[in-house]
């Protein structure tokens, strides 16, 4: 054992891991056991550059002196203290540094958790200011095909990837979506913003014309992640907006990726341009080192539930751990690095490097497309006859084994490294990833 290692564990029985292949991890287990900066350790001190900030959500990188230390000073003067009916100092303090980050008008925050929750909290919200406005028939929330927005129920209904749903039944009713916006046959490795696909937006009059005004809010990550990069097409959002504006339909963003400067602002609705009325967070906005979500709202929202209940509790919904004090603690930790080491700006002095570099990948062997924005890309693969993903899951077993981490989904390499990150990493991801790639196709 060298300085650096930590033991193994002796039994990984016990831990039923999420979203993952547990019978090939058990047999063949690949483990992060200290991170600092860009880089990952494994538990016998082997160096793994992280190309995708853990989960997209390190973006300060990791181990950052100042959130740890402000996380064991909250714990020794507050641990917990419920925020049901009850307030601690250090919530409001987090909720008030969110809004001054959020787009202008959204500055009502609800915490939560994770992204999942956020999600779900966010489509609770529309319906109750539905309601409260007198709209108690827009009960129809609205999603888009491939959209990833957790793993709640709402979350999921409202979600469009089909293998996320298909174990779990019938799931929320009143729930449609639009399609998709990935069209490579017109778009293929258009580096930013794609050209074709502003008209998809369009799909939302055919459900108003199909479900009239029962409608309560559309629900679209403003680039979509977890699905394998699908960057919004030139006029989509803008488009997405002038619809709900002209319907009475709510417009939700999941922001849980696009958040904390990943697209070179604050949130992606800035960099692109259009602003929702509801926005989830989660993930960078404690650098993820304890758990927290967040749902920002406009005011008009937030009036309208508020006001519009004569006494007592005005929204029925709420974590036990909303707002909890060490989680509201690391938040102002990584919004003062954030706004104090400008990591939006970061992102915008990298990103030109960034994109050349991701579309060097262009002749590697068996990439179909890739795609790009801020600091995400995404190249996807051809998959293998009869076996989709496993081409991209053998590059990403190739990369971790030659010290870079990268996520796939499906055939799709997405990466999405700390904002922190300096040319000679994103030399380094792309080498590593070119050498994966040219070696699975041998
Ligand atoms: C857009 C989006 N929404 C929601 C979630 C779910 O977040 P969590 O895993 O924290 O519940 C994710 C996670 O990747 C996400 O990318």
């Amino acid at each position: 054992m060298n300085e650096l290692s930590i033991p193994r564990p002796n039994n990984l029985d016990a831990f039923w891991m999420p979203y993952s292949d547990n019978k090939y991890f058990k047999d063949t287990p690949r483990l992060l056991a200290r991170a600092e900066g860009m880089l990952y350790f494994t538990p016998e001190g082997r160096e793994i550059l992280d190309g995708t900030a853990g989960l997209w959500c390190c973006n300060a990188g990791h181990g950052r002196r100042e959130i740890v230390e402000a996380i064991q000073k909250q714990a020794a003067i507050l641990d917990f203290a419920p925020t049901f009916q009850l307030g601690h100092p250090i919530a409001f303090e987090a909720a008030a540094r969110v809004a001054e980050l959020t787009p202008e008008g959204l500055d009502r925050v609800f915490f939560t958790n994770s992204g999942s929750e956020s999600a779900d909290t966010a489509l609770k919200i529309a319906l109750a200011y539905q309601r409260a406005r007198g709209q108690a028939q827009r009960v129809r929330l609205v999603g888009r095909e491939r959209g990833y927005h957790g793993v709640g129920f709402g979350g999921m209904s409202v979600g469009g990837i089909g293998t996320n749903r298909k174990q779990f039944g019938a799931m929320l009713p009143y729930v449609d979506h639009l399609p998709h916006t990935h069209l490579p046959e017109r778009n293929a490795f258009s580096k930013g913003l794609p050209a074709h696909g502003a008209h998809l937006a369009d799909d939302l009059e055919r459900l108003v014309a199909l479900h009239g005004d029962t409608i309560a809010a559309v629900m679209v990550e403003p680039l979509a992640g977890s699905t394998g990069v699908l960057v919004p097409p030139v006029g989509y959002l803008k488009r997405l907006r002038e619809l709900c504006d002209k319907h009475g339909i709510l417009l939700i963003y999941d922001e849980v990726i696009t958040g904390f400067g990943r697209l070179g602002t604050h949130f992606g609705s800035e960099r692109l341009g259009v602003t929702p009325d509801i926005m989830t967070m989660a993930k960078g906005l404690t650098n993820a080192a304890v758990p927290m979500g967040a749902v920002a709202v406009n005011n008009e929202i937030y009036e309208t539930i508020i006001r519009g209940t004569a006494a007592g509790i005005e929204f029925f919904h709420g974590y036990t751990y909303s707002g909890h004090p060490l989680a509201a603690a690391a938040a102002l930790a990584a919004i003062d690095i954030h706004v104090r080491e400008d990591l939006p700006g970061r992102v915008r002095a990298i990103e030109g490097y960034w994109q050349e570099a991701a579309h060097s990948m262009r002749s590697a062997p068996n990439v179909v497309d890739i795609r790009d924005h801020g600091l995400i890309a995404g190249i996807e693969l051809a998959p293998l006859d009869g076996k989709p993903g496993e081409r991209a899951m053998r590059v990403f077993r190739r990369c971790f084994d030659d010290g870079l981490l990268v996520r796939v989904t499906g055939d799709i390499v997405a990466l999405s490294p700390p904002l922190i990150i300096e040319k000679h990493h994103v030399d380094r991801i792309f080498t590593t990833l070119g050498d994966a790639i040219h070696k699975e196709a041998a």
